[in-house]
C-alpha cells in the first residue's frame, strides 16, 4: 500500500497540470500543448481532418494560464465561474479547468463550425458544465446565460466577424465579477473581419498578449 501511494505520488509529481509555478513548468506546459497543436499555430502535429487538435498558439496559451494563475494570486481572488462564448468541442475549457478546477462552467456554442464529436463527448466529462446549443446573441441564450452571473472569467470566442465580437462584448462585459476577466480571442486578425472601431474599444483597456486581449475590469 505504501509503496503504491509513493508511485502515485511520484506520477502526480510529473503531471504537467499540477501546477504552475516556475518558468520550467511553463516550457513543461508548452511543450505538452505543442503536442496537441498543429504546425500552423506552431504545435508538433499536421492536420489530419479529425479536427481534434487544439486551436492555440502554444507560447499564448501558457502565457494566458501563467498570467491567470499570479492574477489569482495577486487579487487574492479564486477564478470559480467561467464562462465560454464559442464552446468548440470543449478542448481549450478542459485545459483550462485542470488548472483552474471551476465551481461551474458555462458554454455556448451553436455548433454550425466543423468539430470533433469524439472530443465534444470527452470535454462534457468531469466538469460542472451548463453548455447552451445556440447563438450568443439570442434573448433566451442570454436570459438562461446571466442566471448564472457574475462570472470570474469570460472567454468570447464564438462568431467572429465584426458585429458578433461586438454583440458579445457588450452582451457578456457586464457579466463580469468584480476584478473578473474578460478574454477576447482571435481579435487581431484581419481575416476574421476585426475593425479598427473594435480594436480601438479593447485596446483602451487591454493588455495584449499576441492575439489574446484581457480586460482587467
Ligand atoms: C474558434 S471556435 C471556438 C474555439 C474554442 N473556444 C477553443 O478555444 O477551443 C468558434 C466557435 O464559435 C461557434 N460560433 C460561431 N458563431 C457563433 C454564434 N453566433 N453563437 C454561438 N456560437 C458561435 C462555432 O460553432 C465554433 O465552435
Amino acid at each position: 500500500m505504501v509503496f503504491l501511494w509513493h508511485t502515485f505520488q511520484m506520477k502526480i509529481d510529473k503531471y504537467v497540470f499540477r501546477d504552475l509555478k516556475t518558468e520550467k513548468d511553463k516550457e513543461a506546459l508548452r511543450e505538452f500543448l505543442r503536442h496537441q497543436t498543429n504546425a500552423e499555430f506552431g504545435g508538433y502535429r499536421i492536420f489530419d481532418g479529425t479536427r481534434t487538435h487544439l486551436m492555440h498558439n502554444p507560447e499564448e496559451l501558457s502565457d494566458l494560464i501563467f498570467f491567470l494563475k499570479s492574477y489569482e494570486k495577486k487579487k487574492r481572488k479564486k477564478i470559480r465561474n467561467f464562462l465560454e462564448v464559442g464552446y468548440s468541442s470543449g478542448k481549450l475549457n478542459t485545459i483550462l479547468n485542470k488548472f483552474f478546477n471551476f465551481d461551474h462552467i458555462v458554454g455556448i456554442d451553436d455548433f454550425t463550425a466543423d468539430m470533433s464529436s469524439t472530443d465534444l463527448l470527452a470535454n462534457l466529462r468531469r466538469k460542472n458544465l451548463t453548455l447552451i446549443c445556440g447563438k450568443s446573441d439570442k434573448k433566451e441564450n442570454l436570459k438562461i446565460i446571466k442566471q448564472f452571473q457574475p462570472y470570474d472569467l469570460i472567454f468570447v470566442d464564438g462568431g467572429h466577424e465584426y458585429k458578433d465580437v461586438k454583440k458579445d462584448l457588450d452582451n457578456y462585459s457586464r457579466m463580469l465579477s468584480d476584478n473578473g476577466i474578460l478574454i477576447v480571442h482571435d481579435i487581431h486578425r484581419i481575416r476574421h473581419g476585426m475593425n479598427s472601431d473594435v480594436r480601438t474599444i479593447l485596446l483602451i483597456r487591454s493588455l495584449y498578449v499576441e492575439n489574446i486581449f484581457l480586460f482587467v475590469v
